[in-house]
C-alpha cells in the first residue's frame, strides 16, 4: 500500500481556560491516532492552535487588567507545556490570532460573498449602556419568565425552561450590574440553506460521519430549512474586523475552524511544504477530532464554508463523547475537575494515556474515568502484565544477549504478528478499546510462556545457559511486539524498549520479524505501580470550595489580631541571617504514622533527583499520611538533624497554626518543582 497523506486536527482549545482531563480525552485520542498512522509509515501531520477570539477572552483580560494579546500569549505557553507533559506531539501549534488566519478568513469570506451567500439583517439585542457593548446570552441574568426562578442566565433556567434573554424578568448585565436596554444593529448572515442539498448528501453518504451523528443531523436539522448563520459581531469585540464591513468583526466560530488551515499554513511555511497539497488536493485526507458538543459547527457550517471556498472537505469527522469521573460530571468542589498540570504533579501521563485508550470506543459514547478502576487497570495491565514481561526476562538476558536464531516458541510470535492486522484495523477505526484488548491477550499468552519456562530456575544451572538465552529471546521478542502495538499509546515505553534491545522502534511492521543476536542492555524501570493515595492527593489538590462555602469577600478580609497577640513578631534579623535558612520545595514521597507518638507522622521528602530527607512532623492531629503522599511542601532543608524520641528528624516542613487541631501546611503554588529554593 502506498503511503497516505493525512492531515489531522483536534478542536482548538479556548485561550481563556486551562487544559483539563476532560479536554485530554480528545487530544490523547487524536495523538494516539496520529502516532499510529506515522508508525504505519503514512505521511501524517497533526495541527492545532489556540482559539483566541470572542467575548470570553475580552472579559478575562479586562478582569486581570492585561491586554488580550498578553492573556492569549500566557495561555498559549501554558497549553503547550501541558500538551507536551502528556506527550501530545503537534507538528504545529498555532493561534487563531495570527496573520495566516486573518488572510485565510478573508479568502473564505470573499468566496462566500461571491457566491451570494451573505445577507444583512437587523438584530435586536440587550445592550449594556455602561460597558457600551451588546450582551451575549450568558452575560445577562434575571428571573425566568416561566417558573420565576431568580438569578438565571439569558438562554435557559436551572429548571430547564428555554427563552430569549429579552424575555427575562428584571434582567441585569453580569458585566456591570447595569440594567440592559434593547438596541438594534445590522448583522451579516450566511444563507447556509442554499447549500442544503450538498449538506444532505455530504452528511448522509460517503462515511464522513459516524452513523449516529449522520442520523442526529438528519433528524434534528436537515429535515427543515437551515437557519441563516449570524456571522458578525459589532465592536467592541476581540477578533478580526471584517474587511468590507468596518466596525464589525467575524464571530469567533467563523475564524476558529479556519484556524485549522492557518496552522497548516504556518507549518507549511516553516518546513517548506505546499499549502495547496494539503488543502486543495484530492490526494490528501483530512481528519477532524472533536467532541459531540460542537457537532453542528463542524458537520454543517464548516463543510459549507470549505465547499464554497473550494478547499478539501473533511474525509472524516471523528466525534467522541464527554468525560465523567466516577459516573458524574466533573466537579470543582469534588476535586474531579483536574487540570492537566495538576495531574502531572501527581501521576505519570502514561497512566492516563493507557486508561483512556483502554476505554475509548469508536462511537460517540461518554467515557467514565472510574478512579478505582484507573488504579486497578494501570497496576494489573501495564505493570503486572506488560512491563512485568520485560522485567522478568531482561534481567537475565542482560548477561546472555539474544540467541543467534529465533527459537521455537509454539507459534506465539507468529500468532501475535498475525494479530497485528486486527489491532491496526481497530486503531484505524478509533476502536482503541478493542486494540488494547487484543494487545493484552498477546501479552497474557507471553506471560504464560515465561511462567512455564521459569527462566529464574534455568539461571541456577550453568548447563542450561543456552536454554535460558532462548527463553529470554522469546520473552523479549514477544514483549517487543506488545511495545510496538502499544507505541501509539505509550511512546515513552516504546523508546525505552528500543534502548533496552539496541534497536529503536520505528515501524509497525517491525512486529513481524524477531530480533536475534543482539546484546541486551540493563533493564531500566518503565512504569511504576500507581497508589490510590496519589490519586486521592491529586483530587484533594483539585478541590475548590463551592461558591457557598467561600466566605464573602468583606468577611474574608476582616481578620482578627489573635494570632499576632498570641505570638508576637520576633526581633528583626538581617537579610544575611535570613538566607542562612535554606527553604526548599520538596515532594512527600512516603508518609507513615508513628504509632507510639501522639502527634508525629514520619515523612520522606524528595528534593528532586536522589536527594531525600526524613522528617518527623507534628501534624497527625490534622493530616492523614495518605493525604500527603505526592504533595509538594516547603521544607527547611539545612537544619542540623535532630535526635527525637522516635527517630532522627532531618529538617522541618512549614506550617502555621497553634498545633493539635489547628495546623495549616504551606504548599507552593502550582508549577513549583522539588529542589527549588524558596526566596
Ligand atoms: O468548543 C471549543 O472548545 C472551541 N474552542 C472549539 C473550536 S474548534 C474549531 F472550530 F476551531
Amino acid at each position: 500500500m502506498s503511503p497516505r497523506r493525512i492531515l489531522v486536527t483536534s478542536a482548538l482549545p479556548y485561550a481563556n481556560g486551562h487544559i483539563h482531563i476532560g479536554h485530554l480525552v480528545e487530544y490523547l485520542q487524536t495523538d494516539i491516532w496520529v502516532r499510529f498512522q506515522k508508525l504505519r509509515g503514512h505521511r501524517c501531520v497533526y495541527v492545532c492552535a489556540d482559539d483566541t477570539h470572542g467575548t470570553a477572552v475580552m472579559i478575562s483580560a479586562e478582569k486581570e487588567g492585561i491586554s488580550e494579546e498578553d492573556l492569549i500569549a500566557r495561555m498559549h505557553e501554558a497549553h503547550v507545556r501541558d500538551f507536551s507533559g502528556f506527550q501530545i506531539e503537534f507538528d504545529n501549534y498555532g493561534s487563531t490570532h495570527s496573520q495566516e488566519n486573518r488572510q485565510l478568513c478573508a479568502e473564505v469570506w470573499a468566496a462566500l460573498r461571491r457566491a451570494g451567500l451573505v445577507v444583512e439583517k437587523e438584530v435586536t439585542q440587550l445592550y449594556d449602556p455602561e460597558k457600551k457593548t451588546f450582551l451575549a446570552d450568558r452575560y445577562v441574568k434575571g428571573t425566568c419568565p416561566f417558573c420565576k426562578l431568580p438569578n438565571q442566565y439569558g438562554d435557559s433556567c436551572d429548571n430547564g425552561h428555554t427563552y430569549s434573554p429579552t424575555d427575562l424578568i428584571d434582567p441585569v448585565s453580569t458585566l456591570s450590574g447595569a440594567r440592559p436596554e434593547l438596541r438594534s444593529w445590522p448583522h451579516l448572515f450566511v444563507r447556509i440553506e442554499k447549500l442544503h442539498d450538498f449538506l444532505q448528501q455530504w452528511t448522509q453518504q460517503g462515511g464522513h460521519l459516524q452513523p449516529e451523528v449522520a442520523n442526529y443531523l438528519a433528524g434534528h436539522f436537515l429535515g427543515e430549512p437551515l437557519r441563516d448563520w449570524d456571522i458578525s459581531r459589532p465592536a467592541p469585540y476581540f477578533g478580526f474586523e471584517i474587511p468590507d464591513s468596518p466596525g464589525n468583526y467575524w464571530y469567533v466560530w467563523f475564524d476558529a475552524p479556519i484556524g485549522y488551515m492557518a496552522s497548516t499554513l504556518q507549518w507549511c511555511k516553516r518546513v517548506g511544504e505546499d499549502f495547496d497539497r494539503w488543502w486543495r488536493d484530492d490526494g490528501t485526507e483530512i481528519h477532524h477530532f472533536i467532541g459531540k458538543d460542537i457537532t453542528y459547527f463542524h458537520c454543517l457550517f464548516w463543510p459549507a464554508m470549505l465547499k464554497t471556498a473550494g478547499f478539501n472537505l473533511p474525509t472524516k469527522i471523528h466525534i467522541h463523547g464527554f468525560l465523567t469521573v466516577d459516573g458524574q460530571k466533573m466537579s470543582k468542589s469534588k476535586g474531579t475537575f483536574v487540570r492537566a498540570s495538576t495531574y502531572l504533579e501527581y501521576l505519570d501521563p502514561a497512566y492516563l494515556r493507557y486508561y483512556y485508550a483502554s476505554k475509548l470506543p469508536p462511537r460517540v459514547d461518554d467515557i467514565d474515568l472510574n478512579l478505582d478502576e484507573f488504579v486497578a487497570k494501570v497496576n494489573a495491565d501495564l505493570v503486572g502484565n506488560v512491563v512485568n514481561l520485560a522485567s522478568r526476562t531482561a534481567r537475565f538476558a542482560h548477561t546472555t544477549g539474544l540467541s543467534p536464531r529465533y527459537p521455537e516458541d509454539g507459534g506465539l510470535f507468529e500468532r501475535a504478528a498475525r494479530d497485528g492486522e486486527a489491532i491496526a484495523e481497530a486503531y484505524e477505526k478509533c476502536d482503541y478499546n478493542r486494540a488494547i484488548r487484543l494487545i493484552l491477550e498477546a501479552s497474557d499468552r507471553a506471560n504464560q510462556f515465561i511462567e512455564q519456562a521459569a527462566p529464574w530456575n534455568l539461571k541456577k544451572d550453568r548447563a542450561k545457559h543456552d536454554q535460558l538465552r532462548d527463553v529470554c529471546t522469546v520473552g523479549l521478542n514477544l514483549f517487543r511486539q506488545v511495545a510496538i502495538y502499544l507505541a501509539p499509546v505509550l511512546p515513552r515505553m516504546a523508546e525505552q524498549t528500543g534502548q533496552l534491545l539496541n534497536q529503536p522502534i520505528c515501524r509497525w511492521d517491525e512486529s513481524k520479524t524477531p530480533l536475534v543476536g543482539k546484546p541486551v542492555n540493563r533493564f531500566q524501570h518503565m512504569i511504576t505501580r500507581v497508589r490510590a493515595e496519589q490519586v486521592q492527593a491529586m483530587i484533594q489538590a483539585s478541590r475548590e470550595p463551592e461558591e457557598a462555602e467561600r466566605p464573602a469577600a468583606a468577611q474574608a478580609w476582616d481578620d482578627g489580631d489573635e494570632p499576632l497577640r498570641a505570638e508576637p513578631l520576633a526581633p528583626t534579623i538581617s537579610f544575611d541571617e535570613f538566607v542562612k535558612v535554606d527553604l526548599r520545595v520538596a515532594r512527600v514521597i512516603a508518609a507513615e504514622d508513628v504509632p507510639e507518638a501522639r502527634k508525629l507522622l514520619k515523612l520522606t521528602l524528595s528534593l528532586g533527583g536522589s536527594s531525600r530527607r526524613t522528617v518527623l512532623a507534628g501534624i497527625k492531629g490534622v493530616y492523614r499520611p495518605e493525604q500527603l503522599v505526592g504533595r509538594l511542601v516547603i521544607c527547611a532543608a539545612n537544619l542540623a538533624p535532630r535526635k527525637m524520641k522516635f527517630g532522627t528528624s532531618e529538617g522541618m516542613i512549614l506550617a502555621s497554626g497553634s498545633g493539635d487541631e489547628e495546623i495549616y501546611l504551606l504548599y507552593p503554588d502550582k508549577g513549583a518543582k522539588p529542589g527549588q529554593r524558596v526566596h
